[in-house]
């Protein structure tokens, strides 16, 4: 397996995303364990856009559990009511919020981020199994592009 990841100079994010989604359905097809695949998508995240942060938090029991992650420590454990992972959980559909700082209950795990979307993975029996939260240093960071993409791999595990 390749394990060099091609991301290309001076791309928009449609570009880099379309280059980097096959790329990282080849990376995950190639290994069965889970916390794995998250691990190298949450790399290859960080590798083509250098987001801020960018992590999975697992539902375990009644909380959502952080786990594979890029970028500084972070919480580990989010209720169910809370912060944007808890709302994007609870509501089951992605979360796009352009100033944390205007996001009722947000919680902050740093105050270098700025804006987050958070996506979730949804399975066959309609219950959200994780979330993919992105963090960016940047306001106003995320759109529908992001969306559409992050759906597209969040997607990969299902
Ligand atoms: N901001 C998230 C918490 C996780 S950190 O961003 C890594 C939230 O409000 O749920």
């Amino acid at each position: 397996m390749a394990e060099t990841l091609i991301i290309p100079d001076n791309a928009t994010r449609t570009e880099t995303y379309e280059t980097l989604l096959p790329q990282i359905k080849a990376l995950i097809s190639v290994e069965k364990d889970l916390i794995a695949n998250l691990a190298n998508v949450t790399a290859a995240l960080k590798q083509a856009f250098d987001f801020f942060w960018i992590g999975f938090y697992l539902k375990k029991e009644n909380q959502l559990v952080l786990g594979p992650f890029q970028g500084p420590i972070a919480c580990t454990r989010i209720d169910f009511d809370k912060g944007v992972c808890g709302y994007c959980y609870t509501t089951k559909a992605t979360v796009i919020v352009p100033d944390v700082e205007a996001f009722p209950g947000h919680i902050a795990c740093s105050s270098d981020s700025k804006s987050e979307i958070v996506v979730p993975v949804i399975d066959k029996e309609g219950n959200v199994t994780m979330v993919l939260d992105v963090d960016s240093d940047k306001l106003d960071d995320f759109s529908e592009t992001d969306k559409i993409y992050l759906e597209k791999i969040a997607a990969l595990f299902i």
